[in-house]
């Protein structure tokens, strides 16, 4: 058994944090945390959780947590997660943040995106992004998980195989985003609420959405050379999911055959991305409450274009189910233990 904790337990990724890792067999929750000093009651916010659980959310003490804690995951808002990564890495914990403050690795260009001076920089070099199918190796052996973000899973798996097979033009690619309104998180906002968003389809941050640097940068691993993209993200009338349609223009003389052996073959072995058979693609749905990415790919002798869907829950995959999965990895366990 090993200890795990959750700072920031009363967000979304948060509570989804507490579901899975209370029924891990491998796992004991040692502390959960709030901002807050009035007693908030875990039954309220997780009504299903099993009778007599025996947990309870207390406010945060940097010592509390590094006591009793092995693996300690960071559900703050980003710009918030980084001093308290640095205090649990120092204490030698395995910390796994799902903020983006250990995502990209140049400050300056962190900055950029997220308007806040980066206060631990000297830690980026020992962060692994934590993309199971991309850096699973890395994994295994790092003090500190930066989890990717939900955009970002859904966009990475979507591509990765395109690129890392050189079947495709690097200088085309266009991605259409839609996520669920949970995706912004638990605070109130103008464009979260529900007047604003029900019956309601809009795009946002066209173009600049702030998870473009740490695609970007995966991007370019995959594909040996720089690579940008068109990202537009959207916001759906639902509260979870993620459906990223990807399009993308396939080589001279490259077939359909070839681009979809590319993702069954790199994906065969993969617990938690599944390819769809010809001609079928995904729905948020498919998906919702679970780990997986779903992908569908069209490609036809009759086209240059080949288009990629892939459909993740943004909690899960795209948040707390991958941190899970990134815990496993790095403990040891079954990688979907817990998870499925
Ligand atoms: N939502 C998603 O789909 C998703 C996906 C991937 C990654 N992420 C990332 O995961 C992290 C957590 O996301 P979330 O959606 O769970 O966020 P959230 O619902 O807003 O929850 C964040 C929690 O952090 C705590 N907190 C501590 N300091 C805070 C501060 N200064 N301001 C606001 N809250 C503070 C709050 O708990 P108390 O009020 O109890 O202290 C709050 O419940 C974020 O960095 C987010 O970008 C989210």
């Amino acid at each position: 058994m090993i200890k795990a904790s959750v700072v920031g337990a009363t967000g979304y990724t948060g509570l989804e944090l507490i579901k899975i890792l209370t029924r891990h067999p491998r796992v004991k929750i040692s502390s959960l945390t709030t901002r807050s000093e009035e007693p908030v009651s875990l039954d309220k916010l997780i009504p299903s959780l099993p009778k007599n659980h025996g947990l309870k959310l207390e406010t945060f003490s940097l010592v509390k947590v590094a006591s009793n804690s092995d693996v300690i995951f960071l559900a703050l808002p980003h710009t918030q997660a980084m001093d308290v990564a640095y205090d649990c890495y120092k204490a030698g914990k395995i910390v796994i943040d799902l903020s983006a403050d250990f995502r990209i690795k140049e400050a300056k260009l962190y900055e950029v995106w997220y308007g806040h001076k980066h206060s631990k920089k000297e830690l980026l070099g020992d962060a692994v992004y934590g993309l199971p199918e991309a850096y699973r190796g890395q994994i295994k052996k790092s003090q500190l998980i930066a989890n990717p973000g939900c955009y970002a899973t859904s966009i990475l798996l979507g591509l990765k195989p395109a690129l890392e097979s050189r079947l495709v033009d690097t200088d085309s690619i266009v991605v259409d985003s839609k996520s669920g309104v949970s995706g912004a998180g638990k605070k109130l906002s103008e464009t979260t609420a529900f007047c604003n968003v029900d019956e309601n389809f809009s795009a946002y941050k066209v173009n600049q959405h702030q998870h473009t640097p740490e695609v970007e940068a995966s991007l370019a691993k995959f594909a040996g050379k720089k690579v940008s993209f068109t990202f537009v993200p959207h916001l759906l009338p639902i509260d979870r999911g993620i459906l990223s349609t990807i399009y993308l223009k396939k080589k001279k003389g490259i077939s359909a055959k070839k681009i979809r052996q590319a993702f069954t073959q790199a994906y065969e072995s993969e617990p938690f991305v599944r390819v769809r058979p010809e001609g079928t693609f995904p729905s948020v749905k498919d998906v919702a409450h679970t780990n997986f990415c779903d992908i569908g790919i069209w490609a036809h002798e009759r086209s240059d274009r080949v288009i990629v869907i892939s459909a993740i829950d943004n909690l899960l995959k795209g948040a707390s189910g991958q941190a899970v999965q990134n815990m496993n990895i790095r403990c040891g366990f079954p990688e979907a233990m817990g998870l499925v």
